[in-house]
């Protein structure tokens, strides 16, 4: 978890310029969610679906140093087996958020003692 949760921190600041960062908690559906919010530069809508895949970085032309475009596959991976499910929402020029959404309690149990 610390894992995903440093990549979603460590993609916010380098994709926005000095812009705030707002985690949130909350409870919704009788689930945990955690957000990881900028203001910064945003996706693309086309890029939206391909942010996960192994080596993706940007189809708009980047200087971006030090993107290897595995730090989402992997927090994708790693969220696989501890049941928590990751959304992202982003408007261009405007910011992005990735929400984890946590399991319920007795889902992870159920899992786990299979
Ligand atoms: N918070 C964000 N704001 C804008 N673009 C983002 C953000 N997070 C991810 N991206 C886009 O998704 C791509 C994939 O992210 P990631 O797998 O972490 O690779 P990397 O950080 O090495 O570029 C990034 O190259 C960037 O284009
Ligand atoms: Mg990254």
């Amino acid at each position: 978890l610390a894992f995903i949760i440093r990549q979603l921190l460590t993609n916010s600041i380098k994709y926005s310029e000095a812009s705030d960062i707002v985690i949130k908690s909350y409870e919704q559906n009788d689930r945990t969610h955690l957000e990881v919010k900028d203001f910064g530069r945003g996706i693309d809508p086309k890029d939206i679906s391909r942010i996960f895949d192994k080596g993706f970085t940007s189809t708009t032309k980047h200087h971006d140093h030090a993107s290897t475009g595995m730090g989402l596959y992997l927090a994708k991976k790693a969220a696989k087996p501890l049941l928590i499910h990751m959304n992202v929402h982003s408007t261009p020029n405007l910011g992005t958020s990735f929400t984890l959404t946590f399991p319920k309690r007795n889902e992870f149990v159920n899992i786990i003692s299979v």
